[in-house]
C-alpha cells in the first residue's frame, strides 16, 4: 500500500500528528518525506517529548520505519544533521542525491527581499530563493556536500522496489493546498505546487502506484503569514457562529486577552507557528477551499484534527460513539460539504488520541 498525507487548507492542519498515529498503527516499511523543505514545521510528540521537525520525517518515531527525504524537497544541511542528531535517526534515514540545497545566501534573500518578507509573509528558511536557482539550473545539490555523503541514497529506487515487494509506504507532504505556487492563493503562496500529484512527484513514484490520498484539515481553518483567509473570524462576524461565540466566552472565562477577538482566539487555542512563533489567523472552517483541495489532490479518505480544541468534551476520546452529539454533527457536515468520508479523528495532540473508522 502506498498513502500519502496530505494538508487540505493552508498548512499546520496537524499532519505531524495524523502522521505520528499512521506510522505506530499501519507500521509502514519507508516513511518518505515530500514537499517543498524546511519552511515546514510539524508538531510530533514520542513518548511525551515534543519534536518540531523541519525536515527529518515525522513517522520517524517509528523506529523500525526506513526513513526518506525525496529529490523534489530542499535541504538545509545544517538543519537536516541537528534533526538526525535530535532524533537519533542516523542509521536509518537518508536522502535523495539529487536534493537541492538551501544554502545561507538563500536564508538571507529570504530575510532581505521585501516583497517576500512583507508581503508573502515568507518562513525565512532560504525555500523561495533556492527553488528559485534550482530552476535557473545553478543550485548545488546534496551529493556535492561532503557531509551529506553518508546519507545519500536513490529515493525513487528504494520506493518502488519495495512497492514491488509488497512493502507498505507512507508519504508525508508537506504545507498545504491553498499554499500551491500553480493553485495557491497567489501571490500569497509557497515556491511549488503543494498537492498530493507534486508530493508523488517529489519522491519519485509514478501516478498508477498510489492507493490512497489522506487529505488532513484542522476543525477550523488557520493562516499563519499573509494571504486572504475568506472565513477569518472579526468582532463582526462573530455573532453569525454561535460555535464561535460560545468558544471565545470560554477563552475569555480562562482569562486569555488579546487585541481583539480573533487575537484571544489564537491564544486559546495555541495557533502558534512552529517554525517562525509567528501567530496564526483563526478562521471558521472553510468548506469551500475543502471541498475543492479534496478534488484537485483525489482524496480518498478525509483527516479532521484538534476536534477537542473546539468542543473540549472530545478531548482524547478514542471511539466515535463517545463523541458528543454536536461533534458528531458538525464531522457530519463536513463530510457532507466535502464530499469525503472522515476515517480519522484527532482528539488530542499524542499520537495514540485518534478515532480510526478506516476499513
Ligand atoms: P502540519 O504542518 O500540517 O504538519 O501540522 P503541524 O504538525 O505543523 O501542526 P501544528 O504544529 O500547527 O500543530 C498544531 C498543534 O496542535 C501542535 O502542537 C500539535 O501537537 C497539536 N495537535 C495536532 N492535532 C491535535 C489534536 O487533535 N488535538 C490537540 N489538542 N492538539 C493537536
Ligand atoms: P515560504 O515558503 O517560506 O516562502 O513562505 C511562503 C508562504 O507560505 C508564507 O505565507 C508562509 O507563511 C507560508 N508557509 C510556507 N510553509 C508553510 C507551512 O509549513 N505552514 C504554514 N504556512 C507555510
Ligand atoms: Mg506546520
Amino acid at each position: 500500500m502506498v498513502t500519502i498525507v496530505v494538508g487540505g487548507h493552508f498548512g499546520d492542519e496537524g499532519k505531524g500528528k495524523v502522521i505520528s498515529y499512521l506510522a505506530l498503527k499501519d507500521k509502514p516499511d519507508i516513511i518518505a518525506r515530500a514537499g517543498v523543505g524546511p519552511n515546514a514545521g510539524h508538531t510530533v510528540f514520542k513518548g511525551g517529548r515534543k519534536y518540531g521537525l523541519r525536515m527529518i520525517p515525522c513517522g520517524f518515531i517509528n523506529e523500525d520505519s526506513r526513513l526518506l527525504i525525496g529529490a523534489g524537497v530542499l535541504v538545509d544541511p545544517e538543519r537536516f544533521l541537528k534533526e538526525v542528531e535530535i532524533t537519533g535517526t542516523g542509521d536509518r534515514i537518508a536522502i535523495d542525491e539529487r536534493c537541492a540545497i538551501i544554502e545561507k545566501r538563500h536564508k538571507e534573500e529570504d530575510a532581505t527581499n521585501e516583497f517576500l518578507k512583507k508581503r508573502v509573509g515568507t518562513t525565512g528558511s532560504g525555500c523561495g530563493p533556492a527553488n528559485a536557482e534550482r530552476a535557473h539550473r545553478t543550485i548545488r545539490l546534496a551529493r556535492e556536500i561532503p557531509q551529506l555523503r553518508e546519507y545519500l541514497t536513490d529515493v525513487p529506487l528504494e520506493v518502488n522496489s519495495a512497492i514491488d515487494e509488497g512493502k507498505d509506504v507512507l508519504i508525508e507532504a508537506s504545507q498545504g493546498f491553498w499554499l500551491s505556487l500553480f493553485y495557491g492563493t497567489y501571490p500569497y503562496v509557497t515556491s511549488k505546487d503543494t498537492s498530493a500529484g507534486m508530493a508523488a512527484v517529489d519522491i519519485g513514484v509514478g501516478p498508477t502506484r498510489i492507493d490512497d490520498v489522506v487529505v488532513i484539515y484542522k476543525s477550523y481553518t488557520t493562516r499563519v503569514g499573509e494571504g486572504p483567509l475568506n472565513t477569518l473570524i472579526t468582532e463582526e462576524n462573530i455573532r453569525k457562529y454561535p460555535l464561535w461565540q460560545e468558544i471565545l466566552s470560554e477563552a475569555k472565562k480562562k482569562g486569555f486577552t488579546g487585541r481583539g477577538v480573533n487575537d484571544i482566539l489564537a491564544h486559546y487555542l495555541g495557533e502558534r507557528g512552529t517554525v517562525t512563533q509567528r501567530q496564526r489567523r483563526i478562521g471558521s472552517f472553510d468548506f469551500e477551499l475543502a471541498r475543492y483541495s479534496a478534488m484537485v489532490n483525489g482524496a480518498t479518505q478525509m483527516g479532521i484534527t484538534c476536534l477537542d480544541k473546539i468542543f473540549p468534551e472530545c478531548y482524547r476520546v478514542r471511539d466515535y460513539d463517545d463523541l458528543s452529539e454536536r461533534a458528531k454533527e458538525y464531522i457530519g457536515e463536513i463530510e457532507r460539504k466535502v464530499g469525503v468520508n472522515a476515517t480519522l479523528i484527532s482528539t488530542g495532540p499524542e499520537p495514540e488520541d485518534m478515532i480510526d473508522l478506516r476499513q
